[in-house]
This record gives structure tokens, C-alpha cells and sequence, in this order.
């Protein structure tokens, strides 16, 4: 066991810091504020080579590990929660999925401008009625000679207005449920695809999510990710990388959250002693750090276990359960440190709290994330 990041780790790690400190803090609030897309901050990354971290080389990636796309994305994340989901659903709910079920001629076109981040994609899994069901697609493909034809709706599509192109889940066999659905890659000028403006949510403002029609679409077979009927392992598959994703990003708002809270605690005074010296105080502090600290182990195992080719359901699962609650634990304790400041839009601690929200919800509820993991604690 080994707790010691490596050189390329570290070396990730300050370079990401340093981008939000410069870059992300600075200007978070505003885009927030203005529901502004951060669109420098997504071409910096693209530069960085932050829109591809785990893609190999070969294919327009940085050719890193999951600890280096976790160890990225918790400082995105602490610099701009919105600029961070960006970042990772490129990452791990696009390029991921096309990488690991794509055939050459599709990571060619697909993939290889999107790990450069030239190009952004997005995943169409939600609809209105398949949420958590994820079984419960009702976008069909048709098929009619060598094309599919495509009719239903995807909502709350993370990067939806802004991708160019889109993971599709669809049914293709209704009668064989969960067996039934396939996925397609689908660039979003199709014939046939509309999108709705932006929707309006409680956090992450800056990253934009729409609802999306598909209307008579059609889409050549040669576009279709794995085998017909293999939809639904491809996109759970995705969901287990996806979810250290978001678990990281959890810890990148905690963190924010918490760095503010204890320098405040340094600044203001109450009763004739600065606030971090009255044990109310100091105890939040430390139950903030120690939940931090577990959290990011929690994550850092499922890294650990992808880039050695585990299966990782359970962890992936348990690392975005405990951070994505422990971020709105932390995020409402650091909240309170502020007082009636904390309540004001003139500083951070609000956002976070409204930020952190979110990674409760996407990529699986925590009440997904229970089912997930007692369904492998259980099973014989
Ligand atoms: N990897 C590979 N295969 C998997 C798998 C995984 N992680 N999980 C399940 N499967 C396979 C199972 O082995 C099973 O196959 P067999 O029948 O051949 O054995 C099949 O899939 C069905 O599995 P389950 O019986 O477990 O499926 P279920 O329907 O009972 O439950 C669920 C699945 C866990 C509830 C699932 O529907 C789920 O995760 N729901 C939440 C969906 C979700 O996270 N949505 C997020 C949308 S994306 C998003 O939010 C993006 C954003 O905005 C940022």
C-alpha cells in the first residue's frame, strides 16, 4: 500500500492547481452569477491536455492514468464546479466509452478531436421517464437497411447545448428490456436533431445541460457503439468511471469550501477572540478535514482499481455515495463558519453549498450508488 503520489501525479496535481488559482477562482463566481459558459476556460483545457487525461496518445489523449484524471479533476473542480463537469463529461462519460467500445474507424473520427478537445461530446442516457430506471429507454432505433432511424428525447444532457457530438442510448428491442438497448455515437448536426435553450438549475450554472428532441433522425449502422443489445453494459460501464469523476469533483467544491472557512475563521473575531479559537469552531474543523481525507481515499481506490482493469461498480460507487454527501455535509458546516456572510451572494460559501447539490444526483442518485453497492455486498 502506497500513499505517495507519483512524479506525474504531483506534477498534475500543481499544474492543475496553479490553472484554477489563475484561471477558475478568479472568475467562478461571475459565471455563475451571468450563467456564463466558461468558454477560455474550456479551450485552457483543451491546451492542457485536460479534455482527453486517460485517452492514449495514440488516439489525441495525455495518456495519463484515472489518479491523474481524479487528481485534476478534484483542482478543476475546487477552482469551478462547472468548468470541472465539463471537464468530465468529456472525459470519462464521451471519450471514455468511445475508447473502450469503439472500433478504429470510429475512434479516428470520434474520439481523437475530442481527447484534443477540438470537438466536445456529451452522453444521452436520461430521459423524462428513464432517470434512475435507467432500463426504461423510450428513444427507439429503427433499423432500415444500413441506417437506424431515431425518434424520442434525452433531458438534463450535461455539455448537450454546446457537444458535438453525443453517446445515444436507444431501444432497438423494446420486449427484450434492459437487452434491448443500443448505443449509437451521433453527431449533434444530424438531420433531425433539435435542442432546447439551456435549462435553468439551483447550482453548476455555468455548465450548460439542455433537453434534446430526435425527430425521424437517421443514423448509419457504422455508427453504432458495441453490439446491438449492449447498450446498457456499455453506458453502466461508463457510469462506474464516470462516477469517480463526479466523486472527485464532490471533493473539489468540499475543498473550496472548507480552505475558505478555515481562513475566515482566522479573520473574523467573536467574543473577543478569533473564531477559530472557540472549540465550536475547531470541532467542525475537524470533522470537515477528516471527511475530506476519507472521501479522497475512497476515490483514489476506484482510480486505483480502473487503471488496473478492475471492476470497480462497488467502489466507484461507495467513493461517489460518501463524497458527493460529504461535500454538502462540508459545504453547509463551512457555510455556517461564515455566519450571515455565508448567506450572501458576495461570497463563495452559497455557491458551493448549491454546487455541491448536484453530485448528490447525476451519474446515480446516492440512493442509486446504496442500490449499487449492496446489490454487490449481497450477492452470493
Ligand atoms: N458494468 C457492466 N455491466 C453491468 C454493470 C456495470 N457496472 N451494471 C450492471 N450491468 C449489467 C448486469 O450484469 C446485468 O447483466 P446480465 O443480465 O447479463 O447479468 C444487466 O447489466 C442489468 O443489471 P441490473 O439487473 O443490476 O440492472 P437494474 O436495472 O436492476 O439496475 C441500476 C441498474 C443500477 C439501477 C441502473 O439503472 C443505474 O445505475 N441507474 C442510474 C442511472 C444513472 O446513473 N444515470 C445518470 C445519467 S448520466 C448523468 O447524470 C450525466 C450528467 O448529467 C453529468
Amino acid at each position: 500500500m502506497n500513499f505517495e503520489p507519483s512524479d506525474i501525479q504531483k506534477e498534475i496535481q500543481k499544474m492543475t492547481r496553479e490553472f484554477a488559482a489563475r484561471e477558475l477562482i478568479p472568475n467562478a463566481r461571475k459565471w455563475d452569477e451571468h450563467h456564463e459558459w466558461p468558454t477560455d476556460a474550456v479551450k485552457q483545457l483543451a491546451e492542457l491536455s485536460l479534455l482527453g487525461v486517460a485517452v492514449p496518445e495514440q488516439w489525441g489523449g495525455a495518456g495519463l492514468d484515472t489518479v491523474c484524471y481524479a487528481l485534476a479533476m478534484e483542482e478543476i473542480s475546487r477552482g469551478c464546479a462547472s468548468t470541472g463537469v465539463i471537464m468530465s463529461v468529456n472525459n470519462s462519460l464521451y471519450c471514455d466509452p468511445v475508447l473502450k467500445f469503439g472500433t478504429d474507424a470510429q475512434k479516428e473520427k470520434y474520439l481523437a478531436p475530442f481527447a484534443r478537445g477540438e470537438k466536445l461530446g456529451c452522453f444521452g442516457l436520461t430521459e423524462p421517464q428513464a432517470g434512475s430506471d435507467a432500463a426504461a429507454q423510450e428513444t427507439i432505433a429503427v433499423k432500415k437497411g444500413d441506417r437506424y432511424i431515431i425518434n424520442g428525447s434525452k433531458n438534463w444532457i450535461t455539455v448537450g447545448p454546446k457537444a458535438d457530438a453525443m453517446v445515444l442510448f436507444t431501444m432497438t428491442n423494446k420486449a427484450a428490456a434492459n437487452k434491448g438497448i443500443t448505443a449509437f455515437i451521433v453527431p449533434t448536426d444530424t438531420k433531425g436533431f433539435r435542442r432546447m435553450p439551456p435549462d435553468k438549475k439551483m447550482g453548476i450554472s455555468a455548465a450548460w445541460s439542455c433537453t434534446m428532441y430526435f425527430e425521424e433522425m437517421e443514423v448509419p449502422a457504422e455508427n453504432m457503439l458495441g453490439k446491438e443489445g449492449e447498450g446498457f453494459k456499455v453506458a453502466m460501464s461508463t457510469l462506474d468511471g464516470g462516477r469517480i469523476g463526479i466523486a472527485a469533483q464532490a471533493l473539489g467544491i468540499a475543498r473550496a469550501a472548507f480552505e475558505e472557512a478555515v481562513r475566515y475563521s482566522g479573520e473574523r473575531k467573536s467574543f473577543g477572540k478569533l473564531i477559530r479559537e472557540h472549540q465550536a469552531i475547531q470541532f467542525m474543523i475537524a470533522d470537515m478535514g477528516t471527511e475530506l481525507d476519507a472521501a479522497r481515499m475512497l476515490v483514489h481506490r476506484a482510480a486505483v482499481m480502473k487503471d488496473k482493469g478492475q471492476r470497480n461498480s462497488q467502489e466507484s460507487a461507495m467513493a461517489k455515495l460518501y463524497a458527493s454527501e460529504m461535500a454538502s455535509r462540508v459545504a453547509n458546516k463551512a457555510l455556517q463558519i461564515f455566519g450571515g456572510m455565508g448567506y450572501s451572494k458576495e461570497m463563495d460559501a452559497e455557491r458551493h453549498v448549491r454546487d455541491a447539490r448536484i453530485t448528490e444526483i447525476y451519474e446515480g442518485t446516492s440512493e442509486i450508488q446504496r442500490i449499487v453497492i449492496s446489490a454487490n455486498m449481497l450477492k452470493d
